[in-house]
């Protein structure tokens, strides 16, 4: 399976924050905002990764990220000329997808939760359809939301709607199957222009072939949206990370743990940051071996 991590648009709801810079580098606590979903991908095991990005700050990233090398895997950089929507990233992606499956995940959005690499590694395993993943909110009106039967097959999905008929937003993280690519060639743009991500799920819905899992309530799924929202996702982080002195999407440690790099480049990372909190983290968890 591939990975897609998006990372465009405007950003016109936090100005002037991102008036001069790219919302997803924006910091979480003590990391860029985009480590976050990228962390998700590598611990679903994906290590082929494009990143899609306006024009004027796709550099951004490949200044940050590099070509993934380091973190022992491959991420390339794609452009976006305009915020043409979200399902343009399997156009724009599509030589990257191949002919495989492909998780796209959105640069904004922060999870966190007990189990979630091993769902996400059970799921992208074997891909047939799509996955999406559903978590409870007080203001489901504020994202695409959707209903399940039983057996938690999808069977409805709207994008924004004013009266909901569930409280299961649907988060930024997508996992589809190859048909994907030729499912967005043939939608059209939105009377808003865009490329729906919720067109696309609709037509799997109509195919019986989307799931949604719920991510259940102990999960954390965190919104950047806002100036709040950003505020209260640095404060989670800050809290467990202090607590239990461990940190969240840490790709470097992410990447020793899950066996794309050994100790002694994990060791090398983190003396390369210096005399950083982060540095120190990485040279004793490499020295740990666990
Ligand atoms: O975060 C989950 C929600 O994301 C879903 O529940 C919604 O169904 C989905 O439509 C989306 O809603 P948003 O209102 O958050 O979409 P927004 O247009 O803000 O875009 C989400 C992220 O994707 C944002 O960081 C910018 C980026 N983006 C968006 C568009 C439309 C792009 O990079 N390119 C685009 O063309």
């Amino acid at each position: 399976m591939k990975g897609i991590v998006l990372a465009g648009g405007n950003g016109t709801r936090l100005h002037p924050l991102t008036r001069a810079v790219s919302k997803q580098i924006l910091p979480v606590y003590d990391k860029p905002m985009i480590y976050y979903p990228l962390s998700v991908l590598m611990l679903g095991g994906i290590r082929e990764i494009q990143v899609i990005s306006t024009p004027d700050h796709v550099g951004l990233y490949r200044a940050l990220l590099g070509d993934g090398s380091q973190l022992g895997i491959e991420i390339s950089y794609a452009i976006q000329q305009r915020a043409n929507g979200i399902a343009e990233a399997f156009l724009i992606g599509a030589d990257h997808i191949g002919d495989g499956s492909v998780a796209l995940v959105l640069g904004d959005n922060v999870f966190h939760g007990p189990g979630f690499p091993t769902l996400l590694q059970g799921l992208t395993a074997d891909m047939d359809g799509c996955v999406l993943f559903g978590y409870a909110v007080k203001d489901p009106e504020r994202y695409g939301v959707g209903t399940t039967d039983t057996t938690g097959r999808l069977i409805s999905i709207e994008e924004k709607p004013s009266a909901p008929r569930s409280n299961l937003a649907i988060t930024g993280l997508y996992l589809y199957d190859n048909d994907v690519v030729d499912i967005t060639k043939n939608l059209t743009p939105s009377p808003r222009g865009e490329l729906e991500i919720t067109d696309v799920n609709r037509v799997y819905l109509d195919q019986g072939r989307a799931r949604l899992v719920d991510l259940g309530r102990g999960f954390a799924w965190l919104d950047t949206g806002t100036h709040d929202s950003l505020l209260q996702a640095s404060q989670y982080v800050q809290v467990l990370e202090h607590r239990q002195g461990v940190r969240i999407a840490c790709l470097e440690e992410i990447a020793f743990r899950m066996g794309f790099i050994d100790a002694a480049a994990c060791y090398a990372l983190g003396a390369q940051l210096g005399h950083t909190g982060y540095g120190e983290y990485l040279m004793t968890i490499a020295s740990q071996g666990n």
